[in-house]
C-alpha cells in the first residue's frame, strides 16, 4: 500500500496540508501513506542573510518535492535546535529535548491517522542528532500505545543541503568558499524564494574559517559575524533556481524509494 505513489501534482495547492480538509486528507491516505514534513530552523545566516534562511531553503526544497511526486507536504516546523547561535540577535532556538518531544509529537500524530511514512526534508546541521533521537522514541511510542501502523512506521531524515549532487553543485560553484554554515548554496536558495533579500548582498570580507562549536559566547567569539569559512556574496537568484531544481530531482527519488521499501 505505502509503496504507491501519486504523481506529480497539478498545482502546488493539491499538496499542501495546510490547505486540506479531512475529508481529502482520509482519501489521499486510501492511495499513498507518505507524508513529507520540512524542518528548519530560525537562526543567524551571518552578516547579511536571512534568519528564516533554513526554514525557508527546507520549505521550498520540500514543496517542489511534493509538486514532482504528489506527496503531501505538511507546514514547515521552523524551529530548530540552533542553541550555538543564540548569542546573535534574531535566533530563536529549540533546545534538543524540546525539539525531540516536538518532533516525536508530530510523527505520532501522523502515524495515529496512518501515515506510514514521514519523510523529513531538513534545512539545519543542528537538528539532525535530535531529530534522528526523535524517530526512535517515535517507534517505541506507537508501538506502546499499539497504533496499528506501529510495524510499518518507517520515518526518514533528507537533509537536502547534504544531497550528493547538491554538494557537487556547490563544489563546483563555489570551490572552498561554500564554507560550513551562512553558505553561498543555501543563501541563493532563499535569493530565489525571496527576492527582496537580493538587496542585502554586498560583498564581505574573509570569514573565520570553520572550526569546533561549542556554546553561543564561544561560537561568537570564533565567528564573530556568524559565517564559518563561507562566502555568501558569491550567491546569485540563478543558483538558487538551480540548486532547488537539483535538490527536489535528488531527493523526489530518495522519497520515491523510501515509499517503495518495505
Ligand atoms: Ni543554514
Amino acid at each position: 500500500m505505502n509503496g504507491s505513489v501519486p504523481g506529480p501534482a497539478s498545482s502546488i495547492e493539491d499538496i499542501r496540508l495546510a490547505l486540506q480538509s479531512w475529508p481529502e486528507v482520509e482519501s489521499y491516505l486510501e492511495g499513498c501513506k507518505g507524508v513529507i514534513v520540512p524542518l528548519g530552523s530560525t537562526e543567524q545566516h551571518g552578516p547579511t542573510g536571512a534568519i528564516g534562511t533554513d526554514a525557508i531553503t527546507a520549505e521550498a526544497v520540500a514543496l517542489e518535492v511534493g509538486k514532482r511526486t504528489g506527496v503531501l507536504v505538511t507546514p514547515a516546523q521552523a524551529f530548530g535546535m540552533a542553541e550555538h547561535h543564540l548569542g546573535f540577535a534574531g535566533t530563536m532556538s529549540l533546545q534538543p529535548a524540546t525539539l525531540l518531544a516536538v518532533m516525536h509529537d508530530l510523527v505520532l500524530s501522523l502515524a495515529r491517522h496512518g501515515f506510514e511514512r514521514v519523510f523529513v526534508i531538513n534545512g539545519h546541521g543542528g537538528n539532525i542528532a535530535t531529530t534522528k533521537a526523535a524517530f526512535a522514541q517515535a517507534y517505541g511510542t506507537a508501538a506502546s500505545r499499539g497504533l496499528s501502523v506501529a510495524p510499518q512506521l518507517r520515518c526518514r531524515l533528507s537533509n537536502w543541503f547534504m544531497a550528493g549532487p547538491v554538494m557537487k553543485q556547490a563544489r563546483e560553484l563555489y570551490g572552498a568558499k561554500e564554507g560550513h554554515h551562512a553558505t553561498p548554496s543555501e543563501i541563493a536558495v532563499t535569493l530565489c524564494m525571496e527576492p527582496s533579500l537580493l538587496s542585502k548582498q554586498r560583498p564581505l570580507p574573509d570569514p573565520a574559517p570553520a572550526g569546533p562549536i561549542h556554546g553561543p559566547d564561544d561560537f561568537r567569539q570564533r565567528h564573530p559575524d556568524g559565517r564559518m569559512g563561507s562566502h555568501p556574496s558569491l550567491a546569485t537568484a540563478a543558483h538558487g533556481t538551480s540548486l532547488l531544481d537539483t535538490a527536489a530531482a535528488a531527493l523526489s527519488e530518495d522519497l520515491r524509494s523510501f515509499l517503495k521499501t518495505a
